[in-house]
């Protein structure tokens, strides 16, 4: 006889998912040989807090990676997904939309400046960097300009993992291995003032990180340049925020070039850096911006891209002539994720999220400066809101890194780990991002735990005085690779 039913294999127990031979069934994001020396398993999480499977908690003072925009746990955005899956789950995408997904577009058209009010929705942020590019390409197509394809973008920049997302990011850590990449994307080197490409000083500079980007179109032809891309904030490059005139003279040239200029706001948007958009922090409308983690806070999988009035008009011609906005995922615009964006955007107006993220931010950067004034390592402070970085230097006044393979920014990280804060790191720097609901005492805490990892590390290791090698790398590590999670 046919057996009609497999048995549903046993599952381990929680307490067992951390250890070495069950985590051999799953891919991480990190370094997995190394990774799993230590790894970490998460298990539950409240306000600004996780616990691991162990039962230790952990500050967490990056929001997962950016997401957790109102906290852990927080009941009325699980109120309004539990509403919504006793109501319906899934729409057919294929043949219309949902409630949900229709009042969120229109609360956004709301939130978001200038025109900006036509919405895509999709699942994460990688698959809205791509709509985005498809939506400037098309909308050239359709508006008399099909030479228009080329998708300038920065180096040092991280858009997602899928490959047009990736070709657009110019992190070589994580694209080499993954060449040859999609054609049609250019880099320009990002406006890393503390490090500036060019060997200049702000401001006598001119400005010339954002003065290039205009040379670099003519050479390449502006009737060949579809969009120019940019996070507001670098992440990737160290968490890097522009000069003032940077984003204007960007919107200069797109504006007399017939180039649309995309806002990747995938970390910044929905409150980062104390106001909903980071457009609205630096007083420059994008064409297009993209927004994906803090969204839906990490409640359900959900991003979306804003366009401008007139981009949109030009999908909206008759049929013969045109077919619409040729880009669809299966998930886009589920109604669970909807209900949890809509709710997420209450819970940030309703308890003013946004002047939450200014105030704490410049408690934040207080705590950072003071840092900085206590530990020579430290070289750069910056960033804006609850987006924040230092930067370690083996020399302040020459703004000299230790070597790669010295990797403090990972060290100091990783301590603060087994210390119990939860931040994103890279050899060179660390980032904090909380929840935008943390309190001044949360973040007191928070810089004091990576005080007190900064203190122990340099205790551990003569930093001052001494050439570091790459004895300090714990064997198999690599000092490139970032660190934290994404
Ligand atoms: C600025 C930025 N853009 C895009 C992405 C890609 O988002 P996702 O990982 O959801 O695809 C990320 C992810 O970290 C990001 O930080």
């Amino acid at each position: 006889m046919i057996a009609t039913k497999t048995p549903l294999p046993d599952l381990i127990d929680q307490a067992q998912t951390n250890e070495p031979a069950f985590l051999r069934q799953i891919f991480v994001r990190d370094q997995m040989a190394e990774w799993s020396k230590q790894p970490l398993v998460m298990a539950r999480a409240d306000g600004v807090f996780y616990w691991d499977v162990e039962g230790k908690r952990y500050f967490d003072a990056i929001s997962g990676i950016y997401v957790v925009s109102v906290g852990h746990n927080n009941r009325r955005v699980i109120e309004a997904i539990r509403h919504q899956l006793d109501v319906m789950t899934f729409s057919p995408p294929m043949h219309g939309t949902n409630p949900q997904a229709v009042q969120l577009a229109n609360l956004l058209a709301e939130l978001a400046p200038g025109d900006l009010s036509t919405v895509k929705f999709e699942c994460g942020g990688a698959e809205v960097v791509e709509a985005a590019i498809k939506l400037a390409r098309q909308y050239h197509k359709l508006t008399g300009s099909p030479g228009k394809y080329k998708i300038l973008s920065r180096y040092q920049s991280w858009h997602g993992s899928t490959l047009a997302a990736l070709s657009a990011s110019g992190l070589k850590s994580r694209k080499t291995v993954n060449e040859p990449l999609a054609p049609g994307f250019l880099h320009v080197f990002p406006p890393t003032c503390y490090r500036c490409p060019f060997g200049k000083t702000y401001p006598d500079c001119g400005i010339t990180c954002a003065t290039i980007v205009g040379d670099v179109v003519e050479m390449e032809d502006p009737s060949t340049v579809a969009a120019i891309l940019v996070e507001p904030i670098g992440h990737t490059s160290g968490v890097t925020d522009p000069p003032d005139e940077y984003l204007p003279i960007l919107r200069q040239i797109c504006d007399r070039h017939n180039i649309l200029l995309i806002f990747d706001e995938i970390i910044t948007g929905i409150g980062r850096t104390g106001r909903m958009f980071a457009a609205e922090t630096f007083g420059v409308t994008p064409d297009v911006i993209c927004i994906a983690k803090g969204l839906s806070g990490g409640y359900a999988p959900l991003s979306a891209m804003i366009c401008r009035r007139p981009i949109a008009e030009a999908f909206w011609g008759p049929i013969e002539e045109n077919p619409g906005f040729v880009e669809g995922h299966t998930f886009e615009g589920n109604p669970v994720s909807c209900a949890a964006g809509i709710a997420v955007l209450q819970e940030i107006l309703d308890r003013d999220l946004l002047g939450n993220a200014r105030s704490q931010g410049q408690r934040l950067r207080a705590g950072f400066d003071a840092l900085a004034r206590k530990y020579p390592v430290i070289g750069d402070v910056r960033g804006k809101g609850l987006f924040q970085a230092i930067e370690f230097v083996s020399d302040r006044a020459t703004r000299a890194r230790f070597p790669d393979a010295s990797a403090l920014g990972t060290r100091v990280g990783r301590r603060a780990l087994a210390n119990g804060l939860l931040c994103r790191f890279d050899p060179h720097w660390i980032a904090f991002g909380p929840p935008l609901v943390v309190t001044a005492e949360e973040i007191d805490e928070m810089v004091a735990i990576l005080d007190r990892s900064l203190g122990e590390v340099l205790a551990e290791l003569d930093l001052t005085s001494s050439a570091l090698g790459p004895t300090l790398l714990p064997a198999g590590g690599r000092a490139d690779a970032p660190a934290g999670r994404m």
